[in-house]
């Protein structure tokens, strides 16, 4: 055993590269709420994070930063591609997001997930203290669990899914479901976004590998009925690191660059936003397609409403986010072709990610925010935007296949494939009386500002603990 009291395991660490240095200098701290929400419980219980990376081919000596010990797996480029590229996100990616792409079942792809998830396993194993409590993140790593309890049946063990769990409907087509559905099941605590995800997962749970399940508890029996394995599946919505937006949101050099936005933009009388990865699940071609038909039909014109849509670069050896890439690229093209001014822009299409900051000015610039997922575990920036708002304006048009439409119900709510009940919700947003813009706000606000990613880990993890004892 190791000396770590408290693991986190997720396919990437939690640090940048900044620069070649190889000691602590050579890393920065990776935008997001996880890291944000378990850095002061890594520094007060001894933590060590496990994950990759991002280099290929590139082996690494643990090392410590804020106040964290960071170890390293190492993945060869042929583990990219088959783990990461392939199995992770060809095949589970749209296989748990309702399969909007064709996911790809191969068997090459699945024997290194499992040779990889192994790893991350080992890792983990040698550096936890006995009974230490170990927390593994995400899809890629579904596996983990299961070789984690083989190594050391003494650690307590929780698992978090970031994305949905589909309906056993469609996590039948996997060939692999009963091996990644006992691979979970050797966790403690299994955590969701939604409460139809984790319905999903007890339902496959049950039918799959034949679990017992009593409200939120899955049991396995043996053959003469005994219970062998007990653990947890419940919904833990995620949330975003309020305090850091709020405090960006009234910093006098953000609120500067918002108005500066607005005017390069040549001050349209409403600016709409879009704030995505660039990936298929987002519903970006849906949202490009409502807005360019309301230009076309004359209800919006350049001068009353301009788009803004980040796409920040995604996956790009994978070829569905290639295709897309070219489709957006493509349509992009067309509109700003045919509505562009000498003076306004149709949409500015961003192709690049942005540190915080800009993101915050880009919220208070911003007068509609559209998340138009197709489907999305929980979408970080709907909760970013009405985080942001420090005055109760704003109208967020949001997906209902988004987790966040659980909480935040005063959204705009839309279908995204029904683009003329898209067209129309965001008509109604840019014509949103300032006494109902500002109710809506108000009451989404209310909502996030109580529930922050700290709260989020806080109650994870003691009922993880609760769980376990339990056992
Ligand atoms: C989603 C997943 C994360 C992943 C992130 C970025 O939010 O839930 O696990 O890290 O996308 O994707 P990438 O493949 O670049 O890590």
């Amino acid at each position: 055993p190791g000396s770590s009291d408290f693991i986190v395991v997720s396919n990437r660490l939690p640090v940048d590269r900044v620069s070649a240095d190889i000691d602590d200098a050579g890393w920065r701290r990776s935008p997001g709420g996880l890291v944000t929400a378990l850095a002061p419980v890594m520094a007060a219980r001894e933590g060590a994070w496990v994950g990759w990376h991002g280099a290929p081919d590139e082996e690494l000596e643990p090392f410590r930063h804020d106040d964290m010990d960071l170890i390293p797996v190492a993945l060869s480029a042929d583990e990219v591609e088959l783990y990461y590229e392939g199995f992770s996100n060809a095949t589970l990616w749209p296989l748990y997001h309702d399969v909007i792409a064709p996911p790809e079942f191969h068997r090459t792809w699945w024997d290194c997930y499992r040779k990889v998830n192994r790893r991350f396993a080992q890792a983990a194993a040698s550096s936890a203290a006995p009974n230490a409590t170990v927390w593994v993140q995400d899809y890629q790593l579904q596996l983990v669990p299961r070789y984690l309890r083989q190594l050391r049946p003494d650690l307590r063990i929780g698992f978090f899914n970031h994305i949905p769990f589909p309906p056993p409907e469609i996590f039948a087509q996997l060939p692999w479901r009963r091996d990644i559905i006992s691979g979970l099941l050797d966790a403690d605590l299994i955590g969701f976004q939604r409460p139809s995800d984790s319905a999903n997962f007890l339902r496959s749970a049950r039918r799959f590998v034949g679990a017992g399940v009593k409200a939120s508890q899955v049991q396995i029996k043996d053959l003469d009925g005994k219970t062998v394995h007990i653990s947890r599946a419940a919904p833990f919505p995620i949330s975003i690191d309020v305090a850091k937006i709020a405090e960006l949101a009234v910093r006098p050099d953000v609120i500067a660059r918002s108005k500066q936005i607005r005017a390069d933009l040549g001050n349209p009388k409403t600016i709409l936003l879009g704030v995505d990865r660039l990936d298929y699940t987002k519903g970006i071609t849906h949202r490009l397609k409502a807005y360019g038909e309301l230009l076309s039909d004359g209800d919006l014109t350049v001068e009353d409403a301009a788009l803004i849509q980040v796409a920040s670069p995604s996956r790009e050896r994978v070829e569905s986010y290639r295709l897309l890439r070219e489709e957006v690229d493509g349509m992009v093209g067309r509109i700003n072709g045919q509505f562009d001014t000498t003076s306004n822009t149709a949409i500015r299409y961003l192709h690049h990610s942005y540190p915080v900051e800009e993101m915050v000015a880009l919220y208070l610039a911003s007068d509609v925010m559209l998340v138009t997922s197709l489907r999305d575990g929980m979408n970080l920036v709907a909760k970013e935007y009405v985080a942001a708002r420090g005055n109760n304006t704003g109208a967020l048009v949001l997906s209902e296949f988004t987790g966040a439409a659980d909480q935040l119900k005063s959204a705009l709510l839309v279908n995204p494939h029904d683009i003329d009940g898209l067209k129309s919700a965001i008509m109604r947003a840019v014509r949103l009386s300032p006494g109902e813009s500002s109710r809506r706000m108000r009451a989404m606000r209310r909502q996030v500002l109580s529930h922050d990613v700290q709260r989020w880990s806080e109650e994870f993890l003691d009922t993880l603990q609760q769980e376990a004892e339990l056992q």
